[in-house]
């Protein structure tokens, strides 16, 4: 088989402009395509390869207003991503994408939106926050909920600092366990959901983080009356191709990769093993 450049199964390669440690296992890469910008919408993933290791997707996390590079943000899980760990500025590494269906930000024009990130689930989230940001006047209320599990694994500290100074930006965060020198809320995410006042009609939650997550965000969402068409979910399941033809990121008839990996809540609730 002749496979062209254009398929989508063969990587560009992307050179690493920057890097910055970020916490103990995440490590933020700036990355240049020759025909950049990537031109990916908020949500959407990248296939990135490493010569000789193998390939990992990785969520593209700044927005596709925010100049001709992207940045990605890996945790080391396993052999991709420690291989990426092992780069630096001037490296290169493959890309193939961007793939998948992200959050609907043209449909969501108007909407206050309520954005509830846990732990590295905030990666992708950043991308939407900063496409709402940089169309400001397009949306109503952004109110940002962010969880980790510990003060050492807060992501994105500079920025967090920046969307807390801004009056049109309302910022809650917590920690599961806090740390003798954390002066800010202790529990889980969801503690940060009763106090909020949202108006109802006009909300859209976008949500992701660990699986264990959903459940218990979408039932603090309900009691506030939210439903289910109000609310997006981003999943993460184990892929290969990206590209809707191996199966292996397949629950019952979807196809994480393709149909995903953002969903409407109200279209997965009765799939089994979707969350
Ligand atoms: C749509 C999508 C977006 C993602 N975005 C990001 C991102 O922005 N940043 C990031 O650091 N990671 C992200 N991931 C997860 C990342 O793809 C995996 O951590 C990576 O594939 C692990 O590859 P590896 O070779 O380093 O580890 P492996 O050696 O393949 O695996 C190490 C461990 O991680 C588990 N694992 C591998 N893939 C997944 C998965 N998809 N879900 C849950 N567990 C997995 C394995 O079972 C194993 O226990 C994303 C995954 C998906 C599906
Ligand atoms: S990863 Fe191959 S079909 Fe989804």
């Amino acid at each position: 088989m002749v496979v062209s450049i254009h398929s989508g199964y063969v990587p560009q390669q992307a050179k690493i402009v920057r890097t910055e440690q970020m916490t103990a296992a995440e490590k933020l890469f700036e990355l240049q395509i020759p025909d950049g910008p990537l031109g990916h919408e908020p949500g959407q993933f990248v296939e990135v390869s490493i010569l000789g290791v193998g390939e990992a997707p990785i969520s593209v996390s700044s927005g596709p207003n925010r100049g001709p590079n992207f940045e990605l943000i890996v945790r080391k899980a396993g052999s991709v991503t420690e291989a990426m760990h092992q780069l630096g500025a001037g490296a290169v590494m493959g890309i193939r994408g961007p793939y998948g269906h992200g959050f609907p930000m043209e449909r969501l024009k108007g909407s206050d939106l309520l954005f509830i990130g846990g732990g590295i689930g905030l990666v992708p989230l950043r991308s939407a926050i900063h496409y709402a940001l940089d169309h400001r006047s397009d949306y109503g209320r952004v109110v940002i909920l962010y969880g980790t599990k510990n003060p050492n694994e807060i992501l994105f500290r500079r920025e967090i600092e920046e969307w807390k100074q801004r009056d049109d930006v309302e910022f809650f965060m917590t920690v599961d366990r806090g740390s003798p020198d954390w002066k800010g809320n202790v529990g889980v995410i969801t503690t940060l959901i009763p106090p909020l006042d949202l108006n109802i009609t006009n909300t859209t939650a976008i949500v992701c983080g660990p699986p264990i997550m959903y459940k218990f965000v979408i039932m603090a969402l309900r009691s506030k009356r939210l439903e289910h068409d109000q609310i997006y979910v981003s999943l993460e399941r184990h892929m290969k191709c990206g590209l809707g033809k191996c199966g292996h990121c397949q629950i019952n008839h979807l196809y994480v990769c393709q149909d995903g990996p953002v969903f409407l809540y109200s279209d997965i609730q009765d799939v089994k093993e979707a969350l």
